[in-house]
């Protein structure tokens, strides 16, 4: 019966645990996470085909489709630029609600590369959880872990430190959740606003790493506590 019913329904039949928007680095990092983590990942991009490729390339088991869809995921994982982040909030609006929205972004203006977008006192995750919908709870995370260094599960040898920030107990849990189920430690550090601090040294790391004078500070790098 269960044979059958696979058959009939296909993929179509299977729960989505994460909705990932987009379909570059960051989404084939974090799909490739999500995958190891045994989740059920769905991939929504602005061009069908594209989405489709990068699903194709993660697995058969990977649903895509366009961003013009609801998200199914109960996370749903931003993996877009900022300014793109905050079209995608406004038009989902209420389709939004209850889930946990993760942001991912570094809001760096990368016209002077030399200061963020967001004005001193505010951040990429506030500015975003502001369009949100009542019931939508953003979680600032993965905005310092490198897409290769996602792909890889590790850097260094080490497993990757995943910074979380967010106003909702359960939001980030559930985060943390599947930060661990993939293989990395969750650390949450705060409210929303601590997303203030991730956003402003990951900048910090930006820089140094495309300053030559930091040659080994490449984009296999990975931001972690150590004792
Ligand atoms: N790369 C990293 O190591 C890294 C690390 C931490 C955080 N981040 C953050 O992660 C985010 C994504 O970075 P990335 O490296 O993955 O960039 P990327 O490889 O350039 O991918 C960006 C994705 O966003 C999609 N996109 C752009 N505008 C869109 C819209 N309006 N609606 C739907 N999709 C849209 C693009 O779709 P198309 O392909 O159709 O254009 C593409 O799939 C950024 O906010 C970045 O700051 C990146």
């Amino acid at each position: 019966m269960k044979n059958l019913l696979a058959r009939l329904f296909g993929k179509k039949n299977t729960m989505t645990d994460i909705t990932i928007i987009g379909n570059g680095n960051m989404a084939r990092g974090i799909a490739t996470r999500a995958l190891a983590a045994g989740k059920n990942v769905e991939i929504l991009g602005q061009d069908a085909a594209k989405a489709q490729a990068l699903a194709n390339e993660l697995g058969a088991n990977v649903k895509y489709g366009t961003t013009a869809s609801a998200p199914q995921g109960s996370i749903v994982i931003l993996s877009v630029p900022f300014d793109a982040a905050k079209s995608l909030v406004t038009a989902y609006g209420d389709q939004l609600a209850g889930k946990t929205v993760v942001d991912i972004t570094n809001p760096v203006n990368f016209e002077t590369f030399d200061s963020l977008v967001v004005a001193p006192g505010s951040s990429a995750a506030e500015e975003i959880a502001a369009l949100a919908p009542a019931g939508a709870n953003v979680v600032k995370a993965f905005n310092t872990t490198f897409a290769g260094t996602l792909v890889a599960g590790e850097s260094a040898g080490q497993p990757l430190d995943v910074f979380i920030a967010g106003d909702n107990p359960d939001a980030n849990q559930a985060v943390s959740s599947f930060v661990s189920a993939a293989g990395m430690r969750p650390l949450v550090v705060g409210p929303l606003k601590r997303s203030r601090e991730l956003e402003g040294f990951q900048f910090v790391l930006m820089t140094m790493q495309a300053n030559p004078e930091f040659a080994d500070f490449n984009w296999d790098t990975g931001l972690a506590v150590t004792k």
